[in-house]
Order: C-alpha cells, then sequence, then structure tokens
C-alpha cells in the first residue's frame, strides 16, 4: 500500500509536467484529488488495512496529498500570473455606471436666493455685512444704547465688550446708509446668531433685511411690497396682516403674519391652533436712526424689515423642526 501511495504521487507530478493549460491541470488535481480521484481511493482504503499498518500508511498518503495540493495550488498560480490580462477581465462593460454623488445648494441658501430674487425684480439691490459687528451698528445706532431694555429681546454672544456677533441683519442698514445718500433701496441677506435653541430657535440662523428710502415713502409702501412679496413666496391665495409691534430703530412698527399655509386658517400644531404665523418684523424707519446718519428727517422717510429665512423655508416645505436644516442628515438634504 505505501508503494502505492508512492507510485501515484509520481504518477500526479510527472503527469503535471505534460499538461500547459488551464483546463488540464483542473482535470488532473480532480483525477488525483477530487472526491473520485485515485489518491482520496487510497485514503480510503487505509481503514481496512491491518490495525499495525494504518498509522504510518495513514501519515504518508495524508503527507502525500499535502504535497499534491501544494503542487496543483503552485501549477495553477503560474497560470494565473502568466497568463495576460484582457479588458475584459478588469472591466465588465456591459455593468450599470457608478453614480456620482452630486452636492446640492442648502434648502436655506435656496429660498435665501429665492427671496432676494424676488425683491431684486422690485428693484432692490443685495448688500452684505460682517458677521462679527461692532456693538455701535448692531445696537447703538439702532436706537439700542447700553442698558436698554431692548437688548433683552436678544440674547447676545459677545465676542469682546465692544464686539458680537451680529444678532440680526438690521446692522448692514446702517452700514449702507453711513456709507451713500437717499435713495436706498437694498435687500440683506446673512446669518445671524442668538443664544437662543428649541423646535424654532437655532443659534445660527439667517435673516433677510430690507430698506428702503426716499422722499415720500409711506406705510401703504411698506405694505405693498411686502403683500407682493408674500404672494410671491408663497402663492395669491396667502393673506397677511399687520400687527402692531415694537422695535426701537422703527415707529410705528409691526409684525407681519401670514394665514397658516398649513391649515389655511383653520389652527393646526404648526400655527399653535391660532391660523396665522409670525414671518417677519418691519415699520418705518425711526427719526432717530437718520439722525445719528445724518440723513434729513425732513425729507426722507423710509420703511425697514428683517425676515427669518429658516421660517419662511419651513412654511415653504412644511418642516416642523427648524433644526433639521442644521444636522446633515443627507436624507433630509437631499429631498431640495
Ligand atoms: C429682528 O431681528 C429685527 N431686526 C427685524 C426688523 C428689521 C424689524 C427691520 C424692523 C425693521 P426679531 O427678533 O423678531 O426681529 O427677528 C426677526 C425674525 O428672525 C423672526 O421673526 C424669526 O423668524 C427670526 N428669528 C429670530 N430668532 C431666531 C432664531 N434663534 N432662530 C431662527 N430664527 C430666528
Ligand atoms: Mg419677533
Amino acid at each position: 500500500m505505501k508503494e502505492e501511495v508512492k507510485k501515484v504521487e509520481q504518477e500526479a507530478l510527472n503527469a503535471l509536467k505534460e499538461v500547459s493549460d488551464l483546463a488540464g491541470i483542473r482535470a488532473l488535481k480532480s483525477r488525483f484529488l477530487g472526491r473520485n480521484g485515485i489518491l482520496t481511493g487510497l485514503l480510503r482504503k487505509i481503514s481496512r488495512l491491518p490495525p499495525e499498518e494504518r498509522p504510518e500508511t495513514g501519515r504518508l498518503a495524508n503527507e502525500v496529498k499535502k504535497r499534491l495540493e501544494q503542487a496543483f495550488g503552485k501549477a495553477l498560480q503560474a497560470f494565473e500570473a502568466g497568463r495576460e490580462e484582457t479588458p475584459a477581465d478588469v472591466l465588465d462593460v456591459t455593468l450599470p455606471g457608478r453614480p456620482l454623488a452630486m452636492g446640492r445648494v442648502h434648502p436655506i441658501t435656496q429660498v435665501s436666493h429665492t427671496i432676494c430674487q424676488i425683491f431684486q425684480r422690485l428693484g432692490f439691490e443685495i448688500v452684505e455685512g460682517p458677521d462679527v459687528e461692532l456693538d455701535y451698528y448692531n445696537f447703538e445706532a439702532l436706537n439700542i444704547p447700553r442698558d436698554h431694555p431692548a437688548r433683552d429681546m436678544q440674547d447676545t454672544f459677545y465676542i469682546s465688550e465692544n464686539t458680537v456677533l451680529r444678532t440680526h441683519t438690521s446692522p448692514i442698514q446702517v452700514r449702507v446708509m453711513e456709507s451713500q445718500p437717499p435713495p436706498v433701496r437694498i435687500i440683506a441677506p446673512g446669518k445671524a446668531y442668538r443664544v437662543d435653541s428649541d423646535v424654532s430657535h437655532t443659534p445660527m440662523f439667517h435673516q433677510v433685511e430690507g430698506l428702503m428710502v426716499q422722499e415720500n415713502i409711506s406705510f401703504g409702501d411698506l405694505k405693498g411690497i411686502l403683500t407682493t412679496f408674500v404672494h410671491q413666496i408663497f402663492d395669491e391665495e396667502t393673506s397677511l396682516r399687520f400687527r402692531p409691534s415694537f422695535f426701537p430703530f422703527t415707529e410705528p412698527s409691526a409684525e407681519v403674519d401670514i394665514l397658516c399655509v398649513i391649515c389655511r386658517g383653520k389652527g393646526c400644531r404648526v400655527c399653535s391652533h391660532t391660523g396665522w404665523l409670525e414671518v417677519l418684523g418691519a415699520g418705518m424707519v425711526h427719526p432717530a436712526v437718520f439722525e445719528m446718519i445724518g440723513y434729513d428727517t425732513d425729507r426722507y422717510t423710509g420703511f425697514a424689515f428683517g425676515m427669518g429665512i429658516e421660517r419662511i423655508a419651513m412654511l415653504k416645505y412644511g418642516i416642523e423642526d427648524i433644526r433639521k436644516f442644521y444636522e446633515n442628515d443627507l436624507r433630509f438634504l437631499e429631498q431640495f
């Protein structure tokens, strides 16, 4: 039996030297080592040998099996290595293409663009101002002196005693008026910051400021412009109301509510069952602001407004939690 095993090994190795193609090597391997292979057959017979012969014959047969497996393995490997790769091996042209991961414009930026476009068509020019702002522009020049109780309306991030992260886009009004005489007709989009966080407030949010100053500007102009805007950003069916309010830099002041775009005034969760939603603050520029800048208060009047972009985006898309905009969940962002 031992002789037979050795003979089979020699036979297999000799045969392996003769073949030169893949199919040949595979066939040989199966002839000797396959389930019904020659060596496999011998291994099965070992159990029928006399007990004293079994251990040594078994060991030898197993060694031979291992050596042959190695030899076949090597032959197959050499064959693979030596073979030249054809394009079809590396590239399956019938596979579908890989989709490109495309970036998109953030929904808040999209809404900001839309708002700006509407006002540009109405003749407003876009301007910008710094996020890190002097206390003077954010407060003082807007008729909010130090220790004025109105400072409590906005929880401010202070950078230093005289610099803040702007709490609204209104300081841009002052910067623009300082730099040019009337007429002024600008719109200023940008970030604003407040110590504030819940379902409708984030520490960083966006506003669009509007300012129009020239002779004979009245509250009627403010109503006309804002009504046109609301009808364009939502639709013609959307009613709005001007509710008296207070801002130190406008007089009279108003907040504008729109009829809830979700329930159309019937009352729902989004509008806290009032049927109305606040979208912006506005008013006629306070003469004290004009005086600080040096505009002639006998000759010029103007209006200003400031709206929260997130608020508009939430209403436009029916989003109930403002924080979704800033969680960077692609499943959310990819819908826009
Ligand atoms: C102002 O900021 C005034 N500067 C608006 C203004 C401009 C009035 C010009 C008159 C003339 P208010 O604090 O109400 O007002 O904020 C305006 C809008 O910003 C709010 O209606 C709301 O939509 C949005 N807003 C305020 N705080 C946050 C916040 N933490 N997160 C998201 N949106 C906010
Ligand atoms: Mg408000």
